[in-house]
């Protein structure tokens, strides 16, 4: 196990009733607010009117920024910023998925920057500061509402950039798993695959004797795995949706991180897939996972895979070497991922292969020239796996 520090200030109200701690929560930091949030679903699901009632009891005055759209773009953040400086912005309020909070985490620590804010993302440049952020989560998926992440694309040449830092752990976030109800089928699988996969970019890791968050996580992914039929089969189950959506809080706020190296190649491969084609991001990580597992296992990657099987989707010990115990695996999980109505190639999403090797190019070099912590990959690699999900 690796040294590690684990700090994650962010505070959850969790439950039917964790609407009624915002007034409260946004007490603590101002009454000039600025409120972010999509293209109007939470208007039409009632969450729009419950934080306005919030905002109000907490004698809040509020400044608004809509049309966030998935992947999110860079332009709405520089509104954000403009907002925030001419009005003195106390408090940006972020409800809806992961799109409205991480346009919201990239409105707060470009608020507090002098430079533009997109020198963040590039690692061009620093702040010191960052305006307090709250979250009122729609779309249990990113885990933005509790990770310390921000994704941004910048639409001049369709760049799509994550930024790490603690100061995008937000201060507080309300889940209340009633407000997925309304989700598309769609957006309730694409959040799924989103959850497991952050939780299966820690799980593959080199780093040995790490049983406990290694248990950790397969219990997690079983607990995802067993819901999910549920909520695709009643999107009204509370039992259900509440499991799903402090897993995925759970899955991405740190804590499955600890004593471990992750991987990270798929998230990567999925932002550039994400960045040309602007699909959902879950869509696109059920397509290069599996594909990212099979050409990892013949390359050192067997024994963690057959584990994978094994544990987390019941592959028996007996049922072959250990290499047909990971194919297995990989098999049960495009099963799954099918079962939820996605997709497991790129062919099958209308994606040929014309600009694998642009795909490939960016995403290596972003990392600097070695991606991914499991299986380090080359641009040759990683177009083979791109390859791979065809
Ligand atoms: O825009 P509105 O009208 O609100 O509709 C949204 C949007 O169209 C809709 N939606 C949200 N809640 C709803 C709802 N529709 C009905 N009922 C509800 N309760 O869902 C659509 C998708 O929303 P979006 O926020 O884009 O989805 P998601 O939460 O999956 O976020 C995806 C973004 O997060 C990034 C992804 O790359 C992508 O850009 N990620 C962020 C991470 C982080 N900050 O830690 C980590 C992830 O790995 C990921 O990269
Ligand atoms: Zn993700």
């Amino acid at each position: 196990m690796k040294d590690f520090v684990f700090q994650n200030p962010t505070r959850i109200h969790f439950g039917r009733n964790a609407m009624e701690s915002l007034s409260g929560e946004v007490a603590r930091y101002g009454k000039r607010v600025l409120l972010v949030y999509g293209g109007g679903s939470i208007k039409r699901i009632g969450v729009y009117d419950a934080v306005m009632a919030q905002l109000q009891a907490a004698q809040a005055q509020v400044w608004e920024l809509s049309g966030v759209q998935p992947n999110p773009r860079l332009s709405l953040v520089y509104q954000g910023i403009t907002i925030c400086h001419e009005q003195n912005i106390e408090l940006v309020l972020a409800v809806g998925g992961g799109s409205a909070i991480d346009t919201a985490k990239a409105i707060a620590n470009g608020a507090c920057y002098d430079g533009d804010v997109w020198d963040l993302f590039e690692g061009k440049g620093s702040n010191t500061a960052v305006l307090p952020l709250g979250v009122v989560l729609t779309l249990p998926a990113a885990g933005s509402e509790m990770s310390n992440s921000s994704v941004i694309t910048r639409e001049e040449d369709m760049c799509k950039r994550g930024r790490s830092t603690p100061f995008n752990f937000p201060a507080f976030s309300i889940l209340n798993p009633e407000y997925s109800f309304s989700l598309p089928p769609f957006q309730t699988a694409c959040g799924i695959v989103d959850i497991m996969a952050h939780m299966m970019e820690r799980y593959f890791t080199m780093v040995e004797h790490v049983e406990l968050t290694d248990r950790l996580i397969e219990g997690a992914l079983k607990t995802v795995i067993n819901n999910a039929p549920i909520v695709m089969e009643k999107p009204d189950d509370y039992d259900a949706r509440a499991e799903i959506t402090w897993a995925g809080a759970l899955a991405h706020n740190t804590l499955l991180d600890t004593g471990r190296i992750g991987d990270w190649a798929s998230h990567k491969l999925e932002h550039e897939l994400s960045a040309l084609y602007d699909i959902a991001h879950g869509a696109g990580l059920a397509v290069v996972f599996p594909a990212w597992m099979k050409f990892v296992l013949p390359r050192g990657g067997a024994k963690k895979l057959a584990q994978f099987a094994i544990r987390v989707f019941d592959v028996p010990e007996t049922f072959g070497t250990e290499g047909a115990i990971a194919a297995e695996g990989i098999r049960r999980l495009e099963t799954f991922y099918r079962s939820l109505g996605l997709v497991t190639t790129l062919h099958e999403m209308d994606i040929d292969q014309s600009r694998i090797p642009e795909m490939a190019e960016r995403a290596v070099r972003m990392m600097g020239g070695k991606l991914g912590g499991f299986v380090p990959l080359d641009e040759a690699m990683a177009q083979e796996i791109y390859r791979l999900a065809l």
